[in-house]
């Protein structure tokens, strides 16, 4: 079962990443620390354009860092992600057109495992997980943005990996759905006990849903603070109106856009 398996955590050092563009360099991460304890809930808020996808795919192994150094648990990132350990659900969904929402989450399960016995259930119960049960015989033409995101969202869960990295996953979604996306998530992460690097822009959704947000800066890209958030789990709606879920949300506005006049 997944909840029985070994989860790893991320450790990230000194990682660099310029990108060689029409002949001029552009180092879009620089000097950038990422510790990620197992089984932790941890997400990457940051400003569009300063690396956070860049970080998550480095993070994930299918980019290499021009400098620097990622172990996922005790194994090199390329390593864990040739291990199958490593689930991504990327900014955007890429789903086969052709194929239905349960044969797209099936399909690199059935690609990346041996044993495929358990391939059908796995998909199944992944689109139980992401509310979709309904649609599993569409053709992602015949979904919505939010429901095809939410098919990419159960394919990497179908992996049973032990390390998610999702990037915006929940960007596309309208507000309710992304609530309850919310819920879901926080409910799968403390079940399964897996290790989660979640990226948005949403500060609320990084409080809700995180034991640690990760603030990153642009220019070059950085984690700048690290802030622990201590609220009590499993959390629901009533821990939006918490003055400490208020207090650490004010806090983050100010760190990603401090207020103009403001005396620091
Ligand atoms: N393959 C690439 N080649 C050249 N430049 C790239 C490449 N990928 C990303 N960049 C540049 O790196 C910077 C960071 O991009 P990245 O996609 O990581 O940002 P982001 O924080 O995820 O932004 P957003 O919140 O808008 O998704 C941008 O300036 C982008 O143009
Ligand atoms: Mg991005």
């Amino acid at each position: 079962m997944e909840g029985h398996m070994i989860t790893a955590g991320i450790s990230a050092r000194g990682v660099e990443m310029t990108f060689r563009v029409r002949g001029s360099d552009n180092t879009v991460l620089q000097s950038l620390d990422l510790e990620v304890q197992a089984g932790s809930f941890v997400t990457l808020l940051g400003p569009s354009g300063c690396g956070k996808s860049t970080l998550l795919k480095i993070l994930g192994g299918i980019l290499e860092p021009t400098a620097g150094s990622v172990r996922i648990g005790d194994e090199a990132a390329a390593d864990a992600v040739k291990n199958r350990e490593i689930g991504l659900v990327l900014q955007r969904p890429a789903l086969m057109p052709w194929k239905s929402a349960r044969e797209n989450v099936k399909l690199l399960r059935s690609i990346a495992r041996k044993d495929h016995k358990n391939d059908g259930p796995a998909a199944d119960a992944a689109l139980e997980m992401v509310g979709l049960s309904h649609a599993a015989d569409r053709l992602p033409e015949q979904l919505s943005g939010g429901m095809a995101q939410r098919v990419s969202i159960a394919r990497a869960l179908a992996m049973e990996p032990t390390l998610l990295l999702m990037d915006e996953p929940f960007g596309a979604l309208d507000a309710i759905t992304r609530d309850e996306m919310n819920y879901r998530l926080a409910e799968i992460w403390q079940r399964t006990g897996k290790t989660i690097v979640f990226v948005t822009h949403s500060i609320t959704e990084a409080v809700f849903l995180s034991d640690v947000v990760h603030v990153m800066a642009a220019n070059p890209g950085r984690v700048i603070e690290s802030l622990e958030i201590d609220l009590p789990r499993p959390r629901d709606k009533r821990v939006f109106d918490d003055a400490q879920f208020i207090e650490y949300t004010n806090h983050l506005r100010d760190q990603l856009a401090p207020m103009p006049g403001k005396v620091a």
